[in-house]
Formats: C-alpha cells, sequence, structure tokens
C-alpha cells in the first residue's frame, strides 16, 4: 500500500488535518469573533501573545495578510521599508506591498538574510530626495533561501541598528516552530526586540488554516482595524483555531523529525551524481537541489518523479526545493531517494 502513497514533498502547506485534530475542530466551542466572543480564537490568540512573549496576537486566514497588516500598520504611504532577498512579502504576495501600503521597497543585499551593515548603508533619512526608511522585516526561517535560519548574533546587530535609525521591526516567522527547534530555544528568545510578528498554524504545524500577528497593545489596535478593512475578520473562528490549538500543543515536537528527515533526503541526493545540496544550508524542513548535470532539467525530474508517485517543486532551470512536513515519513524520504536516485541515471542515459 505504501508503494503507491503520493509523497508530496512541495510544500509544507499541503498536510492535511489529522483524525484527531478533525475531532478537535468538530468539538470546538465557537461564538461570534468580531464581537470577540469566540472562546477558541481567544484562547488561541492568548496562548500565541504567551509563545511571542507579546501582549496581543490576532487571528488571521493567511501569513501573507498578516505580513501587510503589519507593513500597513507600521508605515505611511511614500515611506521605505527593508526586505531581504526573496522575501515572501514582496516577491509572493502579489505585490501587495504597493497595492495596500503604497510604500517602497529596498532589497538588500544577501541571500535573504542581511546584516547591520545593509541596513546602515541603505538607510533613507527623511529629506525630500528620498523615501524615508521606517521599517525593516526579516523572514525566519527563510523560504526561498531553503528553510535558513538567521545568525542570532547577527539579528540582534540589525536589530541594534534598526533602534538606532529609529525604524519599526517586523519579523516573519511563518516557519518559527522551525526556527526554535533548530536552535532549540524558546519562541520567545527570537521575537525579543521586533514591535511585530507573524506565525502561520499551516506550515510546519500541520493545521488547515491560520496565522497570526503578535505585537503590543497600540501596534495590534490597528492591526484588529485593518483586519476589517481587509475583510479578514470572521465569525465562527473558533472551527479552524481549534486546529491551530491542537497543532501548537501537539506537532510542535514532530518540527525535529521533518528536520532529521530533510538531512536524510540532503545526504542521500548529494550522493547521487549529477545532483548537488548545500548540507550546511539544509538546517530545517527544506532541501534545495541543484542540477550538476548539463542533461538534466528540472522539467525532466518534476515530470520523470510525477510518474513514479514524488511531487516537488522547481525552483528554475537547475534548481528544486524538497519540503519535509507531518506527512512524510523516514521510509517516504527513503523511498524519494530510491526514485530520484532511478530517474537521474534514466535521465542521464536517455538524454
Ligand atoms: C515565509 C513566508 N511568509 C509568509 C507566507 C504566507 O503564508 P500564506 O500562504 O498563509 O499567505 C509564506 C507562505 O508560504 C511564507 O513561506
Amino acid at each position: 500500500m505504501t508503494q503507491n502513497k503520493i509523497i508530496d514533498l512541495r510544500s509544507d502547506t499541503v498536510t492535511k488535518p489529522t483524525k484527531a485534530m478533525r475531532k478537535a475542530i468538530a468539538n470546538a466551542e465557537v461564538g461570534d469573533d468580531m464581537y470577540g466572543e469566540d472562546p477558541t480564537v481567544l484562547e488561541l490568540e492568548e496562548e500565541i501573545a504567551n509563545l511571542l512573549g507579546k501582549e496581543k496576537a490576532l487571528f488571521l486566514p493567511t501569513g501573507s495578510m498578516a505580513n501587510q497588516i503589519a507593513i500597513k500598520a507600521q508605515t505611511q504611504p511614500g515611506d521605505d521599508i527593508f526586505v531581504g532577498q526573496n522575501a515572501h512579502n514582496w516577491m509572493f504576495e502579489s505585490g501587495a506591498t504597493g497595492f495596500i501600503s503604497s510604500v517602497q521597497i529596498t532589497v538588500l543585499p544577501g541571500d535573504g538574510r542581511y546584516d547591520a551593515n545593509a541596513v546602515r548603508t541603505h538607510y533613507k533619512p527623511d529629506n525630500v530626495n528620498f523615501a524615508p526608511t521606517t521599517l525593516i522585516s526579516i523572514e525566519n526561517t527563510h523560504n526561498v533561501s531553503g528553510g535558513v535560519t538567521w545568525d542570532r548574533k547577527e539579528v540582534q546587530k540589525v536589530l541594534e541598528a534598526a533602534d538606532e535609525l529609529d525604524l519599526s521591526k517586523h519579523l516573519d516567522g511563518a516557519r518559527l516552530w522551525n526556527a526554535s527547534t533548530y536552535y532549540n530555544v524558546p519562541l520567545d528568545e527570537l521575537t525579543k526586540g521586533f514591535d511585530t510578528v507573524s506565525v502561520c498554524l499551516s506550515k510546519g504545524l500541520g493545521a488547515p488554516v491560520g496565522s497570526l500577528l503578535a505585537g503590543n497593545e497600540q501596534v495590534m489596535k490597528k492591526a484588529y482595524r485593518l483586519r476589517r478593512i481587509l475583510g479578514g475578520s470572521m465569525r465562527q473562528a473558533g472551527i479552524m483555531a481549534a486546529g491551530g490549538l491542537y497543532a501548537i500543543r501537539n506537532h510542535r515536537e514532530k518540527i525535529q523529525d521533518d528536520h532529521e528527515n530533510a538531512q536524510l533526503l540532503a545526504l542521500g541526493l548529494n550522493k547521487i551524481d549529477g545532483f548537488s545540496v548545500d548540507i550546511i544550508k539544509t538546517q530545517t524542513n527544506m532541501v534545495i537541489l541543484d542540477i550538476t548535470d548539463p542533461n538534466v532539467s528540472t522539467q525532466q525530474l518534476v515530470a520523470e518523479a510525477k510518474k513514479e508517485g514524488l511531487l516537488f517543486l522547481s525552483l528554475s532551470d537547475k534548481r528544486i526545493r524538497l519540503v519535509t512536513h507531518l506527512d512524510v515519513s523516514r521510509e517516504d524520504c527513503i523511498r524519494a531517494l530510491d526514485i530520484l536516485s532511478k530517474i537521474s541515471n534514466k535521465a542521464l542515459v536517455y538524454s
């Protein structure tokens, strides 16, 4: 039976709720969240605020909305903001920052992570020639760079530079659970100094839906209004919050398995001729595979693997991404390695 199971390594967003999670969802106590009466949403918001060490947290449908509300709440139209290379809130939120906040984005140099020096160098003061810089955004872990974590000391230096320049600081922590597992430190150690933090329940934690934005009372008051403006205020949202509560209480310890499975994949793939993985950068649940063989393309690999029941994403002609998650076992990863090894040999022979 396992032989026919589809192994879906496209993203950690593809997980389906377990039976136990569905039961928690079915039994959720609900109320009208617009009236502040949904007990399950309130419980989730309080639990997340405590975990993140912030005064308040707000339940939202998506991580994109959380990021965009954070930017809108802390900027004025015409401002400049800093993000890292390929940041999700720059590249993959459909231009929302320009559309919603009318700010200019400066992408700081680096592999998605940047340093304090870049913050100081690219800072634009409030001068008639410039869009004044008012916000920095950090993505930890960084998605496109393969789930890499930021150096904790560098984050401190970046935050210090931002404070000197009086900039607001947002943390896109869609996968902060993974970062906390990697560093083996509590979440609130990673959120200190940030004004706003977004986290997703629908990625490594395996909930079907939901994200939260956390911060102090003042910024969250603005966020509350912005959620309504963007159409993100919900009613009996406890149905969704229950999946999130179940996830943070039962699935956090499983993230370590995802990291070990990613290591297994990375080490195995590195042994296949024509493939190369940067093991040092394989820190959490993502593996970035570079195809070094000139005769093999990602399109070929994706198509051939799909025939064998293995799914992953092509990032470019020579680069693919494989993501481990709750619905992928160690055995699945071993089978994925077998499939890729078989395909790569075939691709080499027939190309
Ligand atoms: C780093 C990061 N931030 C934000 C998001 C947005 O989450 P959502 O898909 O819930 O809008 C994602 C989604 O993959 C992400 O990888």
